[in-house]
């Protein structure tokens, strides 16, 4: 068995590389090469975020540096662990929780961390690479190890790589990863007039 490709099922044409972004447990053992991670990152630097603040951090760690690589691993909770320890990259995502130009609370802080991270995810299905976002982490265990200072929060976990084969994977993970992608209808998101309304624009 070779790794899954799970294009989304849409209901109106969407570009291939968001179609084929999803979100595996198992990764490939080869490495990614250090110009397309550096391109991922160049492809989250460029994200919108409010008042230009780009209020994103990474921390990342590549096998070849199995210290830091363990010290990025432990900081997700041990279910993640399990899988992530496969990935050849590790990250950490960070939210900047002030605006630069007047020290007040950004409220779009994990808004715009999310957008920095939608964006390497595109350009990383772009490299037929994928990442794998995690909330299950230990935010205060990362903060420790890694001297996050008070004014940021951690936001989220990042293994990625090349797609691996499922069958490493233990039975229920396997099924997971080779079961259907779903999404709700965008009638039970895309409201107009009332909350709740679906939009004319998007009835079935
Ligand atoms: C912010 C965020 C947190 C997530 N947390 C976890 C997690 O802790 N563990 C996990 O296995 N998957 C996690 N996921 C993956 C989601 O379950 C996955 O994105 C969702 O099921 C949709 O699948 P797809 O990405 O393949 O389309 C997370 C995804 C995001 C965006």
């Amino acid at each position: 068995m070779t790794a899954p490709h799970k294009p989304a099922s849409t209901s109106a044409p969407i570009h291939h590389i968001i179609s084929h972004r999803w979100s595996p447990r198992a990764f490939d053992s080869r490495p990614v090469e250090p110009e397309k991670l550096r391109s991922l990152l160049e492809a989250a630097r460029w994200a919108a975020s409010a008042y230009n603040a780009q209020p994103w951090s990474f921390i990342v760690a590549t096998k070849d540096d199995p210290e830091n690589f363990q010290r990025v691993l432990e900081c997700f909770v041990e279910f993640n662990q399990s899988w992530a320890r496969h990935a050849p990259v590790v990250a950490l995502t960070a939210a900047f929780l002030k605006f630069p130009h007047n020290g007040q609370p950004n409220r779009y802080a994990f808004h715009d961390v999310g957008q920095a991270a939608a964006n390497l995810a595109l350009q990383a299905a772009e490299f037929g690479l994928q990442i794998h976002q995690m909330a299950g982490i230990d935010p205060e265990k990362a903060r420790k190890t890694f001297g996050v200072p008070p004014d940021y929060e951690v936001v989220s976990g990042i293994a990625l790589g090349y797609p691996g084969d499922p069958a490493a994977l233990p039975d229920q993970l396997r099924e997971r990863e080779l079961a259907a992608r779903e999404r709700k209808p965008l009638a039970a998101f895309v409201y107009a007039g009332q909350w709740g309304n679906p939009s004319p624009l998007v009835k079935p």
